[in-house]
């Protein structure tokens, strides 16, 4: 077995004001366990894993570490406060990675539908290609596409080049380090981490993934993820 050359970054610092339930969405319980605890166990479960930095909202960073310790990885776990942007809760996980990692995988904390083997074939997809410095998983647009300005549709592009893209995203250490330094440095925004390594002109990949990855933003969200693992288990007992 090969020893453990990634670090995990999981996303948990929202204010999650959209779920509109008190505690938010990241305790929710799904399936009997925390949103939270279902992103992390597939995020932490390949034995690649040696590392795992759960940020927080940074009022909330021991109550999460209570409701999500024990758990089953052998990787070193901490729990860091975030930040005002998601990027900045990126960067406070980042900081906490040490250097001896040689690939960090970044998770949403809601977004509790992936499965260990889509982690997977992120890392398998950029380890197997030198040319590449990130890889994301996603699926090609099944709807179409407006551009919209001032509420009135301004042009319709071809869907068949846009990839409506997630998390897991898998990158090189040293380069995604770089990306935030220079995104910091330029004041810019982004929703993924992947456009940071774009705008250092870094190479990324594309996995194709399941559209059941979705992320529990609103209340409603949650029946639909509760459907799925319901689905999911009811396969798996035939
Ligand atoms: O806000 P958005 O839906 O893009 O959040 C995606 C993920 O990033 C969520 O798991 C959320 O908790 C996390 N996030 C964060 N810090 C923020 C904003 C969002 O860790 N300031």
């Amino acid at each position: 077995m090969r020893s453990p050359d990634t670090a995990v970054v999981l996303v948990a610092g929202g204010s999650g004001e959209r779920f509109g339930r008190p505690g938010g969405k990241q305790l929710a319980p799904l399936a009997g366990r925390p949103v939270l605890a279902h992103s992390f166990d597939a995020a932490a479960a390949s034995a690649r894993v040696g590392f795992v930095v759960v940020v927080c909202p940074p009022s909330r960073v021991e109550e999460y570490a209570q409701a999500l310790c024990p758990r089953p990885s052998s990787a070193e776990v901490r729990f860091v406060a975030g930040g005002e942007r998601r990027q900045d809760s990126v960067a406070a996980g980042l900081a906490e990675v040490p250097d001896a990692f040689d690939y960090v995988v970044i998770h949403d904390g809601a977004r509790p539908l992936a499965l260990p083997e889509l982690f997977s074939a992120a890392l398998d997809t950029l380890d197997a290609d030198p040319g590449l410095d990130g890889v994301v998983v996603g699926y090609p647009s099944v709807d179409t596409l407006k551009r919209v300005e001032g509420g009135r549709v301004a042009e319709t592009p071809d869907r068949a080049q846009y990839w409506a893209v997630q998390t897991p995203q898998a990158f090189r250490a040293s380069v995604l380090r770089r990306a935030y330094v220079q995104a910091e440095a330029a004041g810019l925004e982004g929703t993924d981490d992947a456009s940071f390594v774009e705008a250092v002109g870094g190479v990324v990949g594309l996995v194709e993934g399941p559209r059941d990855n979705i992320k529990v933003t609103l209340a409603e969200d949650l029946a639909l993820a509760e459907a799925v693992v319901a689905g999911r288990s009811e396969r798996s007992a035939r």
